[in-house]
C-alpha cells in the first residue's frame, strides 16, 4: 500500500514538472539586458537586439506576440543568429512577427534548422552526445532560401560564409559570419583575413558557438561575437545549471557574456561573445526547465582607457 503511494507521488510529481517545463516555462518569455563596453571612447550607445532559435511554428502565438513586442525596445541594430523556423509555413508568420523590427539595420545567419524539419528523436541523447552529423544526411525540406530572400529582401545583411558592413548611428561596423558549423556548412575561408580595422566596431555572427571558429574570429580582429544554438541548455537543473550545450562549448558559458578565448594567449586577441539562450524549442522536445526563452537587449558602451 505504502508503495503504491510513493509510486502515484511520484507519478503526479514527473506530469507537473512536464506540464510546467511544457506549458508554461516554454512560454515564460524573458528579456535579458547585458552592456558590453566594447566601443571606441566617445562612441555611442548602440543598443543591440539578439534573437535566436526561435523555431517558430504558425500556431505559437504566444511566441510570435512575443517577438512582435520586442519592436518596441526600439534597438539600433537586430542580430539574427538562426534556427528560425521549424515548419515550411512559418516564413510569413515570422516576418509578421518580427514586424517593425524588419525596419532597423539587421543581420543573419542560419542554424541548421532553418534547413531540415524536425524529426521524432530522443531527447535525451542530448546527455551522451551531440547533434553533430544528424544534418547533412538529407537535402534540405526547409524553404531557408525563401527565409533568406524575404530577410535581404527587407534589408537585412545576409552573414552566411559573408562579410558585410554597416553605418548605424553614425558608426561605422565591419561584420563578417559564417553558414551553421554545427552542420559543417561553416567557411570561414571565405570570410578569413584581418577585420577592418578603420570599423568603429567589429561583429562576427554564428549559429553554433564552436570554439575553433570562435578562436578564428578573435584572431583576426573581430570585438563581439554572436551565438545561439545551446537553448541555454533547455531542460536545466536548479543550482548547477545546464546539463549539456550540444555543441563544443563549455557548460558555464551555455548562455549569456563572456570572453574568447576565455584567457587571452600571450600576444593574442579577445573577443566578447554572447550566448543567447534562444525563444523557441524545436516542436518533437517542447519542454523547457529551469531556462527561460530569452531575447537579449545589448547595450554597447565605450571601452574604459
Ligand atoms: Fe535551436
Amino acid at each position: 500500500m505504502r508503495a503504491r503511494a510513493i509510486t502515484s507521488v511520484t507519478a503526479v510529481a514527473g506530469l507537473a514538472v512536464i506540464g510546467y517545463a511544457s506549458v508554461i516555462e516554454r512560454n515564460w518569455f524573458a528579456l535579458r539586458e547585458q552592456q558590453v563596453p566594447v566601443l571606441p571612447p566617445g562612441a555611442g550607445p548602440l543598443r543591440v537586439l539578439h534573437v535566436s532559435d526561435i523555431h517558430l511554428t504558425p500556431g505559437r502565438h504566444r511566441l510570435m506576440s512575443f517577438v512582435r513586442s520586442l519592436a518596441s525596445l526600439a534597438p539600433d541594430l537586430v542580430v539574427n543568429t538562426g534556427d528560425s523556423i521549424a515548419s515550411a509555413e512559418a516564413v510569413g508568420p515570422l516576418l509578421d512577427s518580427l514586424g517593425p523590427l524588419l525596419d532597423v539595420p539587421g543581420v543573419f545567419v542560419y542554424g541548421s534548422n532553418d534547413l531540415y524539419s524536425p524529426k521524432l528523436k530522443n531527447p535525451a541523447r542530448y546527455l551522451w552526445r551531440t547533434s553533430a552529423g544528424e544534418h547533412y544526411r538529407r537535402e534540405p525540406d526547409l524553404p531557408w532560401e525563401k527565409l533568406g530572400g524575404e530577410l535581404t529582401a527587407a534589408g537585412w545583411l545576409d552573414l552566411n560564409n559573408r562579410r558585410g558592413q554597416l553605418s548605424v548611428n553614425g558608426l561605422d561596423i565591419a561584420l563578417a559570419g559564417v553558414h551553421d558549423p554545427h552542420a559543417g556548412r561553416d567557411r570561414y575561408d571565405l570570410v578569413a583575413g584581418p577585420a577592418a580595422p578603420d570599423a568603429a566596431l567589429r561583429i562576427g555572427v554564428l549559429h553554433s558557438p564552436e570554439p575553433p571558429v570562435l578562436d578564428q574570429f578573435a584572431a583576426d580582429g573581430y570585438d563581439l561575437l554572436f551565438s545561439g544554438h545551446t537553448h541555454g541548455g533547455q531542460l536545466c537543473v536548479p543550482g548547477f545549471g545546464a546539463l549539456v550545450t550540444n555543441c563544443g562549448i563549455d557548460r558555464d558559458r551555455v548562455s549569456g557574456l563572456s570572453m574568447h578565448p576565455r584567457v587571452s594567449p600571450a600576444a593574442g586577441k579577445t573577443a566578447w561573445l554572447h550566448v543567447s539562450a534562444g525563444l523557441g524549442t524545436s516542436p518533437r522536445a517542447p519542454a523547457r526547465f529551469a531556462c527561460r526563452p530569452e531575447a537579449t537587449l545589448l547595450t554597447l558602451t565605450p571601452r574604459s582607457g
